[in-house]
């Protein structure tokens, strides 16, 4: 059975442009995969809290010898990474917040590179332990910044996830959405063309 795992990263939660995009394109999976799994991972809803040295100090204390608080922080850990081990497909909201990524993603990424889970150090340098995935990014922008030197974000989330494992993925842009009516309806139309685009060959094969 494959498994979708849609992260919504957007203050507005589910009003969210990136997570109306995210879950128009779960809908389309779904149809496409009946038997398929949809989990969603919400943390404009329910933040991940900030890395803290305490925290930190959770994940590397061996799991004998943790107290139940750091079980408890290393168990969240722990649920975060299992729903990523499990995706076949990841699906990532991603707004552009004061010219960045909002900072509820970045505690998300804090609590799921882990030394000896998600990554390892060999001594050709890093390793990611995620193999076999997919990810599809939504990226919604108040103004239009992909490919200048202004979007920091497609290239932080690319290293990351390749930190981690995960090299297949593939951005969707919906930008100037700030820009008046009619640049952010075009814009919104080129983005959910683009996830037409991309499901038409894979329900054409579930057909
Ligand atoms: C607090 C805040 C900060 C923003 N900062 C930027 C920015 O730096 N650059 C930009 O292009 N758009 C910016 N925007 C516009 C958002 O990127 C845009 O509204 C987008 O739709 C957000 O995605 P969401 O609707 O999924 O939350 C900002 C919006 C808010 C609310």
């Amino acid at each position: 059975m494959k498994t979708l795992l849609q992260i919504n990263t957007s203050m507005f939660e589910t009003h969210g442009q990136s997570s109306q995009l995210a879950s128009r394109f779960a809908a389309e999976w779904q149809e496409a995969n009946p038997q398929g799994q949809v989990t969603v991972r919400d943390i404009g809803r329910d933040p991940v809290p900030h890395l803290t040295a305490e925290r930190f100090q959770a994940f590397l204390a061996k799991p004998e010898a943790r107290t139940p608080e750091q079980q408890a922080v290393a168990g969240f850990s722990d649920t975060l990474i299992d729903e990523l081990r499990r995706a076949d497909v990841i699906l990532l909201g991603l707004p552009m917040y004061n010219f960045g990524v909002p900072s509820s993603l970045k505690s998300y990424f804090d609590h799921v590179a882990r030394a000896g889970v998600t990554f390892r150090y060999t001594e050709r340098g890093p390793q990611g332990l995620l193999k076999g995935k997919k990810v599809y990014v939504f990226a919604t922008r108040g103004g239009v910044h992909a490919g200048t030197a202004a979007d920091t974000e497609t290239a932080y989330v690319r290293d990351f996830l390749a930190f981690i494992g995960i090299e297949d993925v593939e951005f969707v842009y919906a930008e100037g959405l700030a820009m008046g009516d009619a640049p952010k309806e075009k814009a919104l139309v080129a983005a959910r063309q683009a996830i037409r685009r991309i499901m038409a060959p894979v329900e054409a094969l579930a057909a």
